[in-house]
């Protein structure tokens, strides 16, 4: 069929295949890539004796090298636990203000802390845990259920409203929807509302002529729970009107929407969830959060 022949130019045999005058040329593969593959098997045969290579059925080849992943996680695990607990069993026993006064431990503290309230708490409250409208800053000095660490961790404990049955409970009433106040009343009384911040509140007006229809308003219904003073109560849950943090809106249409219909937050219960350490690790993150805030 072929006879050999010589390509006058790059002096390799061809094929002996033609093509209307076309030679094919039979190049030989170049010597790179036999060494190349040479390296590569010599490597893979290295790789088989020294590491764990084989499917044995139920079992595997080990390699010389006894090489174990998985040994070496669990390892690092128990490692990591070990240093945890020593200083989680140190959170555990000592009180809120020792451990405050411990830079080490709030080191700690502030680490886990972060990571704990992005987990669980950030969804509602914020990453900052400067909260949005309907859920509060956590890191103001203006508390509804009191701003002590033990009062921060009991809240954390037991939720608002939630179905723990030690539950903080709140609710404030529904003025309008249940007919309890007229138009007018609310409208003075929101006027009153807004003048015992100091400047009030950005955005709004202070209708002076309702502020002392609103005050008799407010001394009727309103003290009970946020007190003869409005300046709250952290038995029930009420919040402080005079200061400059709101919650649920600081304009007059808000607060008018808030007398309406009346509030009530659901904060869930973390017991069960998360263990007491973590709940005491939260507390003191968010007080730690409070003193860094000018
Ligand atoms: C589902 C939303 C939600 C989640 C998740 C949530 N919270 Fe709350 N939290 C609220 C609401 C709403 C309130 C206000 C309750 C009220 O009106 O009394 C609140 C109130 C609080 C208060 C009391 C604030 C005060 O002024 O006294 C603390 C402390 C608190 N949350 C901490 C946490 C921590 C810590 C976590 C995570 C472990 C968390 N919250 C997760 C919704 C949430
Ligand atoms: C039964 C107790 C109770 C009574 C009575 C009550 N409140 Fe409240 N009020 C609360 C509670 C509890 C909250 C906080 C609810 C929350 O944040 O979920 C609140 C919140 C508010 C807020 C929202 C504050 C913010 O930070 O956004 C305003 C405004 C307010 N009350 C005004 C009034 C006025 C005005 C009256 C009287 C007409 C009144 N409240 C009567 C319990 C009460």
């Amino acid at each position: 069929m072929s006879v050999e022949q010589r390509d006058p130019h790059s002096g390799y045999l061809t094929t002996g295949h033609e093509w209307n005058g076309i030679t094919e040329l039979n190049t030989p593969v170049p010597r790179p890539v036999y060494l190349f593959l040479i390296l590569t098997f010599v490597f893979s045969v290295a790789y088989w004796v020294l590491m764990p290579a084989w499917p044995l059925g139920s079992d595997y080849t080990k390699g010389l090298l006894q090489a174990n992943d998985r040994a070496a996680v669990a390892r690092a695990v128990e490692q990591a636990a070990a240093v945890r607990s020593a200083w989680t069993s140190q959170i555990a026993a000592q009180s809120f203000a020792d451990i405050e006064a411990d830079p080490r431990l709030m080191a700690d503290v502030r680490r886990t802390g972060r990571t704990l309230f992005g987990d669980n708490c950030a969804a509602c409250h914020g990453r900052d845990a400067k909260g949005t409208k309907g859920f509060p800053d956590l890191t103001t000095a203006s508390w509804l259920w009191g701003g002590s660490p033990e009062a921060i961790s009991e809240t954390i404990r037991v939720g608002v409203n939630a179905s723990h049955p030690d539950t903080r409970v709140s609710q404030m009433p529904a003025f309008g929807r249940d007919g309890i106040l007229k138009r007018d009343e609310m409208e003075s009384v929101v006027a009153y509302v807004l003048s015992l911040s100091a400047p009030p509140p950005a955005g709004n007006k202070v209708a002076a002529e309702k502020v002392a229809a609103g005050k008799a308003v407010f001394a009727a219904n309103c003290v009970a729970c946020h007190g003869t003073e409005a300046k709250g109560n952290p038995e029930l849950g009420a919040p402080d009107l005079t200061d400059m943090h709101w919650i649920h809106g600081s304009d007059e249409n808000a607060i008018y929407a808030n007398v309406w219909g009346g509030l009530k937050g659901q904060m869930p219960s973390w017991e069960g969830r998360l263990t007491p350490v973590e709940r005491k690790i939260l507390a003191l993150y968010l007080i730690d959060l409070r003193a860094k805030r000018p």
